[in-house]
């Protein structure tokens, strides 16, 4: 059973959450980290942050692997998620870049780009703790309904409603890419905490079929049913429709 939280505000949904990244991290100073991109894990990297800064801890071991990535954009574009990561979360956390991976969505590469990617989360010893944002068609990382709770790492189309929820980080809708890179609901599954955030009234009937819906692939949040450790952090409009 997943342990719901609902907090007063995203701020206080990220202080919580931070603190117990935080402890993780004094805990064992070579933590992996996995991190979400989208604006659900802002607050969480902002209350890190600041928590850094008025009480410093030493993170230059710590390592990441982010969820996903869009395939075939240029390298260096800024909306791609190596360039998200960096921004929001590797530098103001004071990461050390060479410790994130973040799935290779290169055209050249792309067909063992997956398998790499599961043997790079292996070698680490797994993931810790897991941040998880969901999306409106209650897709996790890029694993949109359908996905199988089995899946990997791999190569997935993006549906329509995704790709317009992300145009507004393109200068056109055009511009999104179709395909992405996703670590799969197997691999967020082997994971040994979840966190699960989700803020506002558009969240609201994921995070309902997520934490009490039927365990359905068309229901790719409702992978944190099946897992041991997981702690979903909403605001009450987020918790509106449980
Ligand atoms: C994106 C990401 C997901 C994220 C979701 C929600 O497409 N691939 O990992 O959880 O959409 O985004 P946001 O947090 O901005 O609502």
């Amino acid at each position: 059973m997943a342990e719901v939280v609902v907090l007063e505000s995203e701020t206080d949904a990220g202080v919580l959450a931070a603190a117990s990244i935080r402890r993780l991290i004094s805990q064992k100073p070579e933590a992996v980290l996995g991190l979400a991109t989208g604006s659900t894990p802002m607050p969480l990297y902002r209350a890190l942050a600041e928590s850094f800064r008025t009480d410093p801890l030493d993170v230059s071991a710590v390592r990441g692997f982010a969820l996903d990535e869009y395939v075939g954009l240029p390298s260096g574009h800024p909306e791609s998620y190596r360039a998200v990561i960096t921004r929001d979360a590797v530098l103001p956390l004071g990461l050390t870049p060479g410790n994130i991976r973040v799935p290779n969505g290169d055209l050249a590469t792309l067909e063992t780009a997956g398998t790499d990617y599961e043997a790079a989360i292996r070698a680490a010893g797994g993931v810790d703790v897991q941040i998880l944002g969901i999306g409106r068609t209650g897709h996790v990382g890029f694993n949109e309904p359908g996905s199988s709770f089995a899946s990997l790492t791999r190569v997935k189309t993006l549906t329509e409603k995704t790709r317009a929820d992300n145009a507004r980080f393109f200068d056109s809708p055009d511009d999104v890419p179709i395909h992405c890179i996703t670590q799969g609901l197997g691999t967020i599954r082997r994971a040994r905490h979840l966190i699960l955030l989700a803020f506002g009234e558009e969240k609201a009937e994921a995070i309902a079929a997520a934490v009490e819906g039927p365990v359905t692939s068309s229901s790719p949040g409702s992978v944190i049913q099946l897992h041991p450790h997981v702690t979903v952090l909403v605001d009450e409009a987020a918790a509106s429709r449980l």
